[in-house]
């Protein structure tokens, strides 16, 4: 598990139905423990709205927050894949998208950028693609449109629902996306969603059928300042260490003993 870490290796991991281990990162030094761990793709989340910045919402970050800490967290790895979120509204229409996808991958030197899309913004989504930008589709709960969602809630509940799920999931493949990463969805729906998709689906809350798991690194450290969200858990209050609740959650992850179905939503 040494080498660096490219799309290949996730599409392989997929076929080799090897679990992809994800973690949030927004700093250098956390990004070195991140990298050491075993980590296979680090994502520069625009989660560091709340969690770096004690922001509400993921809405007010700017495209240069996003650069600043993607270049301190690609300092600091040597074998992991970086991902990196578009932030709200850097991707509205194929030109905003492309010169925001410019800043993060030649300033930051992000690998990968991660796109909060649906079926609409496919156009978006295929003109990176064209342009050589590999792509994470972000779909399921979108936290950038919590406004109009009117809350963080699970999404895919009713037949119609998933539906809509499965549809974004065809049309964002048929786009160009390299890798789909779902959040705050029933477990049953993102089995789904596996199924008929070729591509790596990364999961948040969207139970262990997955080829991967994500966390943001201060739920799973417990220090996320209140509730911690129902999918997350504090590897550092079982193991005291945080080199040492890293490689717990590598492991829980890799073995699929994480997540639990105490951690999924039906
Ligand atoms: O911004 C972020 O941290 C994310 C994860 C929740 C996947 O998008």
């Amino acid at each position: 598990m040494s080498q660096t870490v490219t799309l290949s290796t996730l599409r392989r991991m997929k076929a080799e139905q090897a679990p992809i281990v994800a973690l949030t990162a927004y700093d250098y030094s956390f990004a070195r423990q991140v990298d050491a761990a075993g980590v296979d793709v680090v994502l520069v989340g625009d989660s560091l709205g709340m969690v770096m910045q004690g922001h509400a919402s993921t809405v007010p970050v700017t495209l240069a927050d996003m650069v600043y800490h993607t270049r301190c967290v690609a300092r600091g790895l040597e074998r992991a894949y970086l991902m990196v979120d578009l932030p709200f509204l850097s991707d509205t229409d194929d030109r905003a998208a492309l010169e925001s996808a410019a800043q993060l991958m030649k300033e930051g030197g992000a690998d990968m950028v991660k796109i909060e899309a649906h079926a609409a913004q496919a156009p978006v989504v295929e003109a990176l693609s064209r342009a050589g930008v590999p792509v994470c589709a972000h779909f399921g709960l979108r936290p950038q449109r919590v406004g109009q969602l009117g809350g963080y809630r699970v999404q895919g509940r009713d037949e119609a629902g998933a539906q809509q799920v499965l549809e974004d999931a065809r049309v964002l493949e048929a786009a160009g996306a390299d890798v789909l990463l779902v959040e705050c969805l029933t477990a049953a729906v993102a089995a789904r969603v596996r199924e008929q998709t070729p591509l790596p689906l990364i999961g948040i809350g969207a139970g262990v059928d997955c080829d991967g798991q994500i966390l943001v690194i201060q739920d799973m450290l417990g220090i996320t300042p209140g509730q911690p969200p129902r999918f997350s858990h504090d590897f550092l209050a079982d193991t005291g260490r945080v080199q040492s609740a890293l490689e717990a959650y590598v492991t829980a992850v890799r073995t699929r003993q994480f997540p639990q179905p105490r951690h999924t939503f039906e």
